[in-house]
């Protein structure tokens, strides 16, 4: 059901690369919410994803940009700009890569351009993001700007690497530039800290379908899927939320907050009958 919330909303919608993608849903979301908005990804994501067909389902422009590139950035914020016809109220950053995990390098000996190179993709990129909405006053006052993150940023999950270090980077810089942004026109400046979701990205982890299964039974409400997340995005971009900024907010079901649950108990005392 949708509720008008982004009626009038003009936004920038990074990372969406198939129809699993996070980013996709919340395209679609927004879309039936009444926003408009442009659509990014990297240009050799673009040539191998279907980025067209959600362009032309949403109404939507694609400008493609490297987001780790300043040069691109500032070209896609005043294409946005432009095609929308005024400020940017809404952003979603929805991008992460790493080539440790891509190549599964263990954790032990990681390959420290790779690492670089994971960093400026999926913490950096976010700063840069922001660094040319705030020097082109591109932002709406009051807007809402979101990225993506995951609880390895806290705790140990031995299989996500460097993307540990990203995601704690990213969250880092979500605080600091939320302050910024929360002083200059009242900007609002959020992660989200998702449940494990199957996407392509996500595939990529080690052992990821055990671990789906591990984090679906270790939350009360079970995974937040990549429909729920998008739902929790339009709430944080409507002007419902205008007080939230520089969190890092948990959408997991509550497994963040459980220490075991009764489906785990279950599960261990059948390994050990057996
Ligand atoms: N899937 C999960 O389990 C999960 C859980 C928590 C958080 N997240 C985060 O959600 C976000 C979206 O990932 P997803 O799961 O939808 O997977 P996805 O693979 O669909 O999206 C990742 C996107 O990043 C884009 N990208 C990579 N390098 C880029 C660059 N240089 N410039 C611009 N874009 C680039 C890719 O093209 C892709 O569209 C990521 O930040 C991811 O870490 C995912």
């Amino acid at each position: 059901m949708a509720y008008n919330l982004l009626k009038g909303k003009r936004g920038i919608i990074f990372g969406a690369l198939d129809s699993s993608s996070i980013a996709w849903k919340v395209a679609e979301k927004a879309h039936e919410e009444g926003a408009e908005f442009v659509l990014s990804n990297a240009p050799l994501a673009m040539r191998m994803g279907a980025i067209n067909d959600l362009a032309e389902q949403c109404n939507a422009q694609v400008i493609p940009a490297d987001a780790t590139s300043i040069e691109d950035l500032e070209k896609l914020v005043d294409g946005a700009v432009e095609a929308l016809g005024g400020k940017i109220d809404f952003v979603l950053h929805s991008i992460g890569m790493s080539p440790n995990i891509r190549k599964k390098k263990p954790y032990e000996s990681l390959n420290y351009d790779w690492f670089q190179k994971s960093l400026d993709v999926s913490a950096l990129s976010f700063h840069k993001v922001m660094n040319v909405l705030y020097a082109k006053d591109a932002m709406s006052d009051q807007g809402s700007i979101l990225a993506l993150s995951y609880i390895a940023a806290q705790r140990v999950f031995p299989d996500y690497t460097d993307m540990a270090q990203a995601k704690a980077c990213l969250e880092s810089i979500g605080r600091s530039f939320g302050y910024k942004f929360a002083k200059k026109n009242g900007v609002r400046v959020n992660t989200i800290s998702q449940s494990p979701t199957v996407t392509t990205a996500g595939k990529g982890i080690g052992g990821f379908n055990a671990f789906i299964d591990f984090a679906e039974k270790m939350s009360p409400l079970g995974n937040a899927t990549a429909d729920d997340c998008a739902d929790y995005c339009i709430t944080l971009f409507s002007d419902l939320t205008k007080k939230v900024t520089m969190q890092n907010l948990m959408h997991d079901g509550g497994f963040s907050s459980t220490g075991i649950t009764g489906e785990i108990i279950e599960a261990l005392e059948q390994g050990s009958a057996e």
